[in-house]
This record gives structure tokens, sequence and C-alpha cells, in this order.
């Protein structure tokens, strides 16, 4: 990823972290409200899954400029979404969602640039999520 790239998304979530309560309780509203349909995915009470779902943001970030050390647990990840039932045609929704309420968060700070930053981010930790996903399901 591209050195500038990097510190848009490092810096920009440097802005939002101090929110990321407001952020995680956003986007699953959000999310549930558009595609109801993956709410029986998620458990009733979804206190421990916001704080799982803001510390995996802060893990990629923080290797962002390692990426190599993001492949074993973003593969794992995927193994696991596999077992909750998440399908490759789900991660955009959830890319979306996420764009989305960053946005929101960041309010006047965000730019179609970090826009596309971030949408950059996202699919590369679903393409890897999704591979993990497949090699699991290749292998039971
Ligand atoms: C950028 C993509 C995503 C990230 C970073 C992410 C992150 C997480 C994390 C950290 C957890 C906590 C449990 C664990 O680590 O296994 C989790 C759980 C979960 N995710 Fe995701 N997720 C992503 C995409 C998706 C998609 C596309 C779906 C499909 C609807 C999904 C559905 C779920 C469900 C249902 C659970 C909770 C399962 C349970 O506790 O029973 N996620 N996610």
């Amino acid at each position: 990823m591209e050195q500038q790239r990097i510190e848009r998304l490092e810096s920009s979530f440097n802005l939002v972290a101090p929110r990321a309560q407001e952020l995680v309780d956003r986007f699953y509203a959000l999310l549930f409200s558009r595609y109801p349909q993956v709410r029986p995915m998620f458990p009733e009470q979804m206190g421990d899954q916001k704080k799982k779902l803001i510390a995996s943001l802060v893990l990629v970030v923080q290797n962002i400029r390692t990426p190599d050390k993001l492949l074993d647990p973003l593969t794992e990840m995927g193994k696991r979404h596999a077992d909750y039932g998440a399908i490759p045609q789900h991660y955009p929704l959830v890319r979306d969602t996420m764009l989305e309420v960053l946005g929101e968060i960041a309010g006047d700070a965000w730019t179609d640039e970090l826009y596309d930053d971030w949408s950059a981010a996202l699919d590369l930790v679903s393409s890897v999520m999704i591979e993990g996903a497949k090699a699991h399901a290749q292998s039971v």
C-alpha cells in the first residue's frame, strides 16, 4: 500500500478513535437497519461484539505498515466468519456501512480520498478473510 495512503489511514483512524464506541454503535445500527437479514446471525447482546470489532480495527491500523503480520489473524478470522454464516456477498455490505459511518464520525475531515483509502483497506481485509474462509471450506 502506498506510503501516503498508509499515513492518511493512520491519521484518520486516530481522529475517529476517541469516538470508537459511537462508531461501532452507529455501525451496527445502520447495518441492521439497511440489511435486517443479517441481524439473526449476531448475538442478541452486542456489547462484546462491539468491543471485538473495535479491537480488530485497531489491529489492522496498527499493523498496516507490516501487513504480513495481518495475514494469519485475518485468515483465522475469515475461517470463523464462514462458521458464523458470512458469505463473500456480505463483505461489501459491511464495507459500505463502515465507510458511511466513518464519514459521519470524521465529519468535515472526511474527503473522497479518505473514502478511497478506507474502501481499499476494507477490501484488502475482506479479501484475506474470504480466502481464509475458502481454504476452511475446502478442508472440512
Ligand atoms: C472487514 C470485515 C469484517 C471485520 C473486520 C469483522 C470483525 C469481526 C470480529 C473481530 C468479530 C469477533 C469474533 C471473531 O473475531 O471471530 C466478528 C464477529 C462476527 N461477524 Fe464480523 N467482521 C467483518 C465482516 C463480517 C461480515 C461480512 C459478516 C456477515 C454478515 C460478519 C458477521 C459477523 C458475525 C455474525 C459475528 C458474530 C458471531 C458470534 O459472536 O456469534 N462480519 N466480526
